[in-house]
């Protein structure tokens, strides 16, 4: 996976591996020497596991993450005084830019004003924020969690309730989260396996999942002939493997794969809610059972959300009814702090004021125009790589043409052309996002900082292929 594909279709350009070694040399040079103030405090960090608050920030190119000192819109900057148009957007938690005026109001007003950031006790915005959710996605019942992990990892545990089967379906290379049963790949001969780097799995995943590859309607089909699955997992479009996008009829024989076998089909919109305000369920008029969504829709603040049908919540009052099945206490689902008000209004400013309609408009024209600008260049120089959009997200691959799996995605992987992309637009005022080359628009992005990276990722590519 970590291999470094250097030779594309024939006439494509080839990576020069030695030209590429020196060129990263030089910028983590440029990048150690130019953020002395970042480096003196990683230093410092003494009394945190990898020297970092949340061990994924270790990910950041350049052998030390950059330190926040101030954020606003589509804008960071560090305590080096460096200033960057961020399209790392904490990895879409931030897609509705930093700190944006109507969130920073709605916080205010709950903790400040008025009071009461965790109290158990519910607030009128839950409701609209559940309705909001319910015009968006087409699902008329929600409940709220803090981090997508948790709805998704909730969603699973109904699912299992209600169908009485143990199994989740889920493609090769997906993430939904940290949650166990996900942690599972197809190898080279097609078997299921835990994930290269699992860490400490209760049980071996082959006993909780079963794994079929994205856009093979044929694998999903003889996975679910087992007849012990209970929910297929999916984001509609992998994003979390560079962006896979669904082949034309995928999504919809999911679904009448999932009700032909009894299995309840939960789509997980923590990213793909770039596709629209409705995600790619209301772009694609998708079915699901479930619907996950989280990260960005809280405007920063943690939150995270499931929404489910008539039907299934029915489902569910059975058994809760019935006492085999306690949702209100410690079954398992749900959580403390979960829903509170602070979250809740924290999501209802950013569904009304800043991630509407009008905002994903301006964005997904700012993705087209990033893309575009990647594309030039990629077809400048004959580059065996390619660029996938998904609304306001758009990410490069070093494949042509795109993957079409998550196995085919993970096998176009190039550690050294990411740390060098990165690197070079970092030391020139651009983040990108640590996983892979994804770029995100927010609702503040300006066509300046596209036109930055696109002049940038150019001038990246001369320096590599260029005579
Ligand atoms: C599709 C998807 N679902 C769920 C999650 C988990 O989100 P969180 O880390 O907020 O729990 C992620 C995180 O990247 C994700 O990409």
């Amino acid at each position: 996976m970590a291999g470094a594909p250097a030779d594309g279709p024939p006439g494509s350009a080839p990576v020069p591996r030695d030209r590429l070694h020196r060129l990263i040399a030089g910028e983590r040079e440029r990048y150690t020497a130019g953020h002395p103030a970042s480096l003196a405090l990683f230093g410092q960090a003494r009394h945190l596991i990898g020297r970092v608050p949340m061990t994924w920030m270790s990910k950041w190119s350049g052998g030390f993450p950059l330190y926040l000192d101030t954020a606003a819109g589509a804008t960071v900057t560090d305590v080096d005084g460096h200033r960057y148009a961020d399209f790392a957007l904490g990895d879409t938690g931030a897609m509705a830019g930093h700190s944006p005026p109507a969130v920073q109001a709605a916080i205010s007003r709950r903790a400040v004003q008025r009071g009461g950031i965790t109290t158990m006790l519910p607030t009128e915005d839950a409701e609209w924020v559940a309705a909001e959710l319910a015009r968006r996605f087409g699902l008329p019942l929600w409940s709220f969690s803090l981090s997508a992990t948790d709805a998704n990892r909730w969603a699973i545990r109904l699912a299992r309730l209600v169908t009485g089967r143990s199994k989740i379906l889920v493609f090769s290379y997906c993430y939904h989260g940290s949650v166990d049963e996900t942690f599972a790949v197809l190898d080279e001969a097609g078997a299921i396996r835990s994930r290269p780097g699992n860490v400490g799995p209760a049980v071996d995943p082959v006993t909780t999942t079963r794994v079929a590859q994205f856009n093979d309607l044929a694998s999903v089909q003889a996975e679910l002939a087992h007849g012990d699955v209970a929910v297929i997992v999916t984001e509609p479009a992998l994003t979390n493997i560079g962006i896979v996008l669904p082949e034309p009829g995928f999504l919809d024989g999911l679904r009448r794969l999932a009700s032909q076998h009894g299995a309840l089909l939960l789509i997980d919109e923590t990213h793909t809610l770039s596709a629209g305000p409705g995600g790619m369920t209301a772009t694609e008029r998708l079915q699901p059972d479930i619907v996950v969504v989280g990260k960005s829709i809280g405007g920063g603040i943690a939150c995270g959300a499931y929404g489910i049908t008539e039907q299934l919540g029915a489902r569910i009052e059975e058994h809760t009814r019935s006492g085999v099945a306690d949702i209100v206490d410690v079954g398992g689902v749900g959580g403390t702090l979960a829903g509170n008000a602070l979250s809740t209004a924290a999501m209802r400013a950013t569904l009304s004021e800043v991630l509407t309609e009008q905002a994903f408009g301006t964005m997904i024209e700012l993705a087209a125009r990033y893309t575009a600008g990647v594309q030039a260049t990629i077809d400048r120089y004959r580059l065996p790589w390619s660029i996938s959009r998904l609304g306001a997200r758009a990410e490069y691959r070093f494949a042509s043409p795109a993957p079409r799996t998550g196995n085919q995605s993970a096998a176009a992987a190039d550690p050294d052309l990411d740390e060098y992309l990165h690197l070079y637009l970092v030391n020139r005022g651009v983040l990108l996002t640590p996983f892979h080359n994804m770029a995100l628009m927010c609702p503040a992005t300006e066509i300046t900082d596209v036109d930055l990276h696109t002049g940038l990722f150019a001038a990246a590519a001369a320096e590599l292929f260029g005579g």
